[in-house]
């Protein structure tokens, strides 16, 4: 056996070795689906497909149908399912590489040649798989061995059953620095093949020892089902690091790159199309839980946020995947990043939708506790995008013109971050609609509420009302802000906010009057423009400045230079309205009446809804900082 894996490795080299994905893409960019079936079967056009008979069974009627525009063939008779390649390879028994020299000579199209570091990395990626394959069997060996008893009663107190053990190939990683390394070498597996497989790590001086010790081993299969890589869970009671991780995934290699797989990829693709949806959770443990209740087409990004790749995959399996995480605060943090993600990328009927589970629950605990039917109920009704970002944008109470406002440009901010220009314009009306609908809604305003302003003419205000700690911090911050960026005041909201902010003391008053005076008669707003223009206040610039409370980096990108001010306009009406709040718990004190009561508890849900949005803001800040 000894040397078997790289001479097997070596002679096949040659053969597996892949065309650069971009050939391959330039390849079927040559043709329609349609036109290369078109030359074996006889497809009929009907409406946005083809019909005809299916080659792969055998059928009167025509089932068969291709769509040019989704890219692929479909049998609703026998299920045969494909593109281009997948069709050639299909009918003309060949495998993938070969379907694609058969397509690219009937395209007249050369074929690339491997360069010298392709082949190496070739010969490391198949190396690498087959040592995956060998170490799967190991661990699946181990955990039905007899040192594997205590696990397989950890497997079982988790409700995993046998039949879920074969089908994920569950295994289990002993807590031995050596075990798996024997083991592998003696099946003529080199050190440095299991260290390329991300299985032992290489110590400067000392022996490599392994990666996975202790813990309960979740193979990682690729498209074809194929081990490329291990995730593995920590066993409480059994591993000795008890603090160690809960979950250890393979480091990136050859073969592994975790933002472009997606867990049980290969087991949910026919169960997606089946069911016409896919359903992305957390985890390992809750895409088997799924399985395992019957519905198998659940798959999991692998310990990362989900990845423009990994979108790019679901929409491959479904139009609109659902995205089910976790109900805690991590997962709501997650699918809003997903949604984020996922904005410019959307393509006419592609989109997602979002399952918000009860709080505490994941997928897993949700099958466990016979909550099979919510969980799909949930799914079922699971709000769409455009609906979550509306909801999302909302939820941050405005109660002045200038929030509405800041909320209205936020969400055609978000509109306009779709590239697709169909999907744009429909997100932008929708928007619309929907502010158009809850200004309709909107209770009227009760004479002695806040005063709205005046849109035509922006008044700068003048009273001097005391302000607390934050809100003068907000102040000038937004002061600060504008100084810096002065592009900010190009639009006539921020002007607003501005002129709308309470005066600080003097100088600063009449620093952010010339700034909107500048603002107002020039067209092209720069920094060094309105320094000039600011020459007179030269004194309450500098004490802005120079104010080490506030620091402000002055080469920020646009989006983020708008956070700030968003965040900071923000926190001044959180300050505010903190103020108010304490001014009317005051009140209540000698006054307990009705109409306090409500004053109170209305501003109490517009705090936190403002607290909301600022978390909100903030925290996309910080994701930009890491
Ligand atoms: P969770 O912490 O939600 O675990 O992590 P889980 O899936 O509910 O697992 P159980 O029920 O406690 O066994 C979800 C996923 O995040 C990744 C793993 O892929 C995991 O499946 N993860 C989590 C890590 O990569 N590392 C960690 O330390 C934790
Ligand atoms: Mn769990």
């Amino acid at each position: 056996m000894r040397g078997s894996i790289a001479e097997s490795a070596l002679c096949r080299e040659k053969n597996k070795m892949r065309y650069p994905q971009s050939f391959i893409d330039t390849l079927k960019s040559r043709f329609s689906v349609s036109q290369v079936v078109g030359t074996r079967v006889a497809l009929k056009r009907h409406g946005r497909e083809f019909m005809g008979l299916c080659p792969f069974h055998k059928e009167k009627s025509p089932s068969f149908t291709v769509n040019d525009e989704k890219g692929f063939y479909h049998c609703f008779g026998c299920g045969a399912h494909g593109d281009a390649i997948g069709f050639i390879k299909e009918i003309e028994g060949l495998n993938y590489k070969e379907a694609i020299e058969r397509l690219a000579a009937e395209a007249g199209m050369a074929l690339p040649q491997p360069t010298q570091e392709e082949q190496i990395k070739e010969r490391v990626r198949s190396s690498t798989q087959e040592v995956c394959e060998l170490a799967c069997r190991w661990f699946e060996s181990q955990l039905m061995g007899g040192a594997g008893m205590a696990v397989r009663d950890y497997v079982a107190s988790r409700g995993i059953t046998p039949a879920s053990i074969a089908t994920f190939r569950i295994g289990f990683a002993p807590d031995d620095r050596e075990a798996l390394a024997k083991a592998l070498i003696a099946q003529g597996v080199s050190q440095q093949q299991m260290i390329d497989a991300g299985l032992l790590i290489a110590a400067d001086g000392r022996s490599a020892y392994s990666r996975f010790r202790g813990r309960l081993m979740f193979p990682i299969r690729d498209k074809s089902s194929k081990v490329i890589a291990f995730g593995g869970r920590i066993l409480p009671g059994i591993s000795a690091q008890a603090d160690a991780a809960k979950y250890l995934n393979s480091p990136e290699t050859e073969l592994f790159h975790k933002g472009h797989q997606l867990y049980n990829y290969d087991l949910a693709r026919k169960a997606a199309y089946d069911a016409q949806g896919v359903i992305v959770c957390e985890g390992y443990m809750d895409v088997i839980a799924l399985h395992q209740a019957g519905i198998q087409n659940a798959v999991a990004p692998l310990g990362t946020a989900v990845t423009e790749h990994q979108l790019q995959l679901l929409w491959q399996l479904a139009d609109v995947p659902v995205m089910c995480l976790d109900g805690d605060a991590a997962g709501a943090r997650a699918m809003r990043r997903a949604g984020e993600l996922a904005l410019p990328l959307l393509q006419p009927a592609k989109s997602l939708k979002f399952v918000q589970l009860p709080s505490g629950e994941d997928p897993d605990s949700m099958m466990r506790s016979g909550k099979k039917d919510r969980m799909l109920a949930l799914c079922d009704q699971a709000p769409a995008l455009a609906d979550m970002l509306w909801q999302q944008v909302i939820s941050g109470v405005a109660t002045t013109p200038e929030a509405k406002a800041g909320q209205e440009k936020y969400l055609y901010q978000l509109a306009d971050q779709i590239k697709e220009p169909t999907v744009r314009s429909h997100y932008r009306s929708f928007f619309k609609q929907k502010l158009w609908e809850s200004q309709m809604n909107a209770p009227r305003p009760k004479i002695g509420d806040r005063k709205g302003f005046q849109a035509t003419k922006v008044q700068v205000a003048t009273s001097i009302p005391a302000l607390s700690g934050t809100t003068e911090m907000a102040v000038k911050r937004c002061l600060a802000l504008a100084l810096l960026y002065p592009q900010l005041l190009q639009s006539a909201q921020a002007q607003e906010q501005l002129a709308c902010l309470p005066v600080i003391e003097r100088g600063a008053n009449a620093l952010r009057e010339a700034m909107l005076d500048y603002a107002q008669t020039h067209d092209v707003l720069t920094r060094d423009g309105l320094r000039e223009a600011l020459a007179e206040q030269a004194d309450a610039m500098a004490a802005l400045t120079r104010d080490p409370s506030i620091v402000i980096a002055a080469d920020m990108p646009h989006v983020r230079v708008e956070r700030f001010w968003q965040i900071a306009v923000n926190a001044f009406h959180l300050g505010q309205m903190e103020q108010e709040r304490a001014q009317i718990e005051q009140l209540m004190a000698t006054q307990n009446n009705d109409e306090n009561n409500q004053r109170q508890l209305a501003l109490h849900h517009q705090l936190e809804a403002m607290k909301k949005e600022r978390d909100r803001l903030t925290l996309l800040e910080q994701m930009e900082e890491v």
